[in-house]
């Protein structure tokens, strides 16, 4: 982990805090690529994923846009309460998990609300290397689009369409109306009914990437059993829930933070069973031994858990 201190705190709209970033010790910050990460430690002690959204040719700051989220497990109100500036905190390297591919004759951005961060950051990208580019950003009104006075500057002249689900001006974005131009790849991030609806718009026609902080649940998960070793008890996993919910759920504390694989704050050991890892975190090696129980699953009816 980095240590940063914050050297400047915005508020673009209602409910977003956009936090600049800086090493306590002056140092430069490591390189990131755009659509990169950093995993937070929040002033409450949650690890929470932030999408760098500045130039990520930038290593002096970095910077990240929080969404505060009434009902979340705090992680977003404690950064939104208890981050001033000069207060200190912890981020972890640049990880990328939703990189800009190389190879595409046209980029099409898609962004939903506070999901268009990533993407302002590959926006920063795309504008210094020249690469032709499109962005569509789709937001609840007009007061919602956190980053449209930069994206005016950095998307090239009618290429920033945005669509907005209420006022005057609403128009929602259509993707089947509006397909890709060939030789595009697609990278969209928002809420998972407007990832969803553009890859089921653009499959068959180009490359989709999406990212999500928010453990997916396979469409087909199947419902299975753990079994703790040490305690001998059993719990069953419902088909929806994770194997930590389910836990917690049962009256057995186990303990957790990101809640989406990335830390390894659940890391815990198993010895029976066939687990399905999901997560981005542990190596193979790790993996013979150890599993993320908040994202990861079972291909067997029953799991054993070292407990
Ligand atoms: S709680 Fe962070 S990896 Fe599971």
């Amino acid at each position: 982990m980095i240590d940063v201190v914050v050297q400047a705190v915005t508020r673009p709209v209602a409910g977003v805090r956009r936090f600049v970033l800086a090493r306590v010790d002056g140092q430069p910050l490591p390189l990131a690529a755009p659509g990169d990460h950093v995993d937070v430690e929040t002033p409450c002690g949650i690890v929470r994923p932030y999408s760098l959204c500045g130039d990520p040719a930038r290593q002096d700051v970095c910077e990240i846009a929080v969404l505060r989220e009434a009902q979340g497990r705090g992680g977003s109100r404690a950064m939104h309460d208890a981050l001033a500036k000069g207060r200190r905190l912890r981020i972890s390297e640049p990880r990328s998990l939703f990189l800009l591919h190389s190879g595409a004759s046209f980029i099409r951005l898609i962004a939903g609300g506070i999901g268009a961060t990533p993407l302002v950051a590959m926006a920063h990208h795309l504008a210094r290397a020249k690469q032709p580019f499109d962005f569509h950003y789709c937001a609840r009104d007009r007061e919602s689009l956190v980053f449209l006075p930069e994206l005016e500057r950095l998307v090239p002249r009618g290429a920033l369409h945005v669509h907005l689900s209420v006022g005057e001006d609403a128009r929602r974005f259509a993707p089947d109306a509006d397909p890709p131009p060939e030789g595009c790849s697609v990278y969209c991030c928002g809420p998972s009914s407007l990832m969803e609806a553009v890859r089921v718009a653009y499959a068959g026609l180009c490359p989709v990437h999406t990212e999500s902080f928010k453990p997916q649940v396979p469409d087909d998960a199947m419902a299975f059993e753990v079994v703790l070793a040490r305690s001998r008890r059993t719990v069953p996993v419902k088909a929806d829930e994770s194997i930590l919910v389910a836990l917690w759920r049962s009256g057995i504390e186990r303990p957790l933070s990101c809640e989406t694989g990335i830390c390894g704050t659940c890391r815990t050991p198993w010895c029976g069973g066939e687990p399905e890892h999901r997560d981005n975190l542990l190596s193979a090696e790790e993996r013979e031994r150890e599993m993320l129980i908040c994202v990861s699953r079972c291909r067997s009816k029953t799991l054993v858990l070292d407990i």
